[in-house]
């Protein structure tokens, strides 16, 4: 154990708050029958054909660092699928970086572009890990306010309210953790205009463009004239079911790539080998996979918003990912008290609104990646709670 009196640990790692979503893994862990709806992860294990052909890769003996970049049949995969599905051409060798997850590629991202006191302008509510991204290479985040009443959109007037001379980014989550709300191609359209005319960056986040319910996903790059100014990150963790597999990628223009290689060869090299050639797999066969997972989570979607309504709990249509974030006021709690009092009195585990930014308050994060008997009886136990706090 280190003397305290060393004070060992830096400035910044002091500054950086523990993620509020662990507090309540922590509380449930030992709890019987308790139903989890806090972790944002698919319950499906991934599907055969990706694991299968990693552990044949591992048989043949794949088991070495790859180009920094990544495997260059998987950036070629990559490429293809981006063009197939969005008609944005990425250069294999120039332009896409296969990353540890998009974790990795958050961080790496933020740190090739941001330097101290630049502004990343970022949507509240936000992803837990964004807000320590921009500012552990010293930037600034700058909230833009969403709220239910725009099912949770992130608005070009207001981001453009929020721009300053010190603005260097915008960090768009599309569709958005912990909202599910996607933002209309009309919007996207005008925060590109605002990025045109003030010469900005984009990091867009799209690790869950795959799963969206109503009308199709618009890749921010794809859009005319912003291919330049933007950097598109993307994984396998959600919409191919391979969290533990930690693979995602980023794409950008070369200049841009040749930044951010310079932090990722030196911090992880590559990714693991036997994740991206489960990945390649993904690509190749996965999109009948992808779309009966996509339909199945549209059931438990359809599910969960309904319930939440009928027991007093509003809840906007989130059109993407797999979260519902329905407001708690009517209960009269507070969202940390009403998610501590829900585990400890029904067993039932969703996350406070607040862990994802100030606009988050009075509102908790419910994961529906869950099985449709678990969310009936989560929402059948919701219901008794809402009742006794008279909602
Ligand atoms: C919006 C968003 N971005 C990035 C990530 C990280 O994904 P990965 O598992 O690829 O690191 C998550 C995981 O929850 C997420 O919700």
């Amino acid at each position: 154990m280190a003397d305290k009196s060393h004070n060992f640990i830096s400035r910044r790692a002091k500054n950086i708050p523990p993620s509020g979503i662990r507090k309540f893994f922590d509380l449930s862990e030992g709890v019987k029958d308790i139903i989890s709806l806090g972790v944002g992860e698919p319950d499906y294990v991934t599907p055969w054909n990706i694991s299968d052909a990693a552990i044949s890769s591992i048989r043949k003996g794949h088991t070495m660092y790859t180009s920094n970049y990544g495997l260059l049949e998987l950036r070629q995969e990559l490429s293809r699928h981006l063009y197939k599905l969005y008609g944005v051409g990425y250069d294999p060798d120039k332009e896409i970086i296969v990353t540890s997850g998009a974790s990795e590629a958050l961080d790496i991202a933020m740190r090739a572009i941001i330097d101290p006191g630049d502004e990343v302008i970022v949507g509240d509510p936000t992803y837990v890990a964004y807000i320590p991204c921009i500012t552990m290479p010293g930037g600034i985040p700058v909230p833009v306010p969403t709220c239910m009443d725009d099912d949770f959109e992130m608005k070009a007037s207001e981001i453009e309210k929020r721009i300053t001379p010190k603005t260097k980014a915008i960090l768009l989550n599309n569709p958005n953790n912990p909202t599910g709300a996607v933002i209309k191609k009309d919007e996207l359209l005008k925060i590109a205009a605002l990025v045109k005319e003030h010469n900005l960056v984009v990091i867009s986040d799209e690790i869950y463009d795959q799963l969206v319910y109503d009308g199709a996903h618009t890749c921010f790059a794809s859009l005319p004239g912003m291919k330049t100014h933007t950097i598109t990150i993307g994984g396998f963790s959600k919409s191919y079911a391979m969290t533990g597999w930690r693979v995602g990628y980023i794409c950008a223009p070369d200049e841009i790539i040749e930044a951010i290689m310079k932090i990722h060869q030196y911090i992880m090299m590559c990714a693991p080998i036997m994740s991206q050639i489960g990945a390649i797999e993904a690509l190749k066969n996965g999109d009948d996979t992808v779309a009966e997972m996509v339909a199945d989570y549209n059931r438990r979607r359809r599910t969960i918003v309904a319930g939440l309504n009928n027991i007093g709990l509003e809840c906007h249509d989130p059109k993407g990912a797999f979260y519902a974030f329905p407001s708690i006021t009517s209960t009269g709690l507070t969202c940390d008290e009403f998610a501590e009092k829900l585990l400890v009195e029904q067993h039932v585990v969703v996350v406070p609104g607040t862990v994802f930014g100030q606009c988050g308050a009075g509102h908790v994060r419910c994961c529906y990646a869950v099985a449709l008997p678990d969310i009936e009886e989560a929402l059948v136990r919701m219901g008794r709670f809402v009742k006794k706090y008279g909602g």
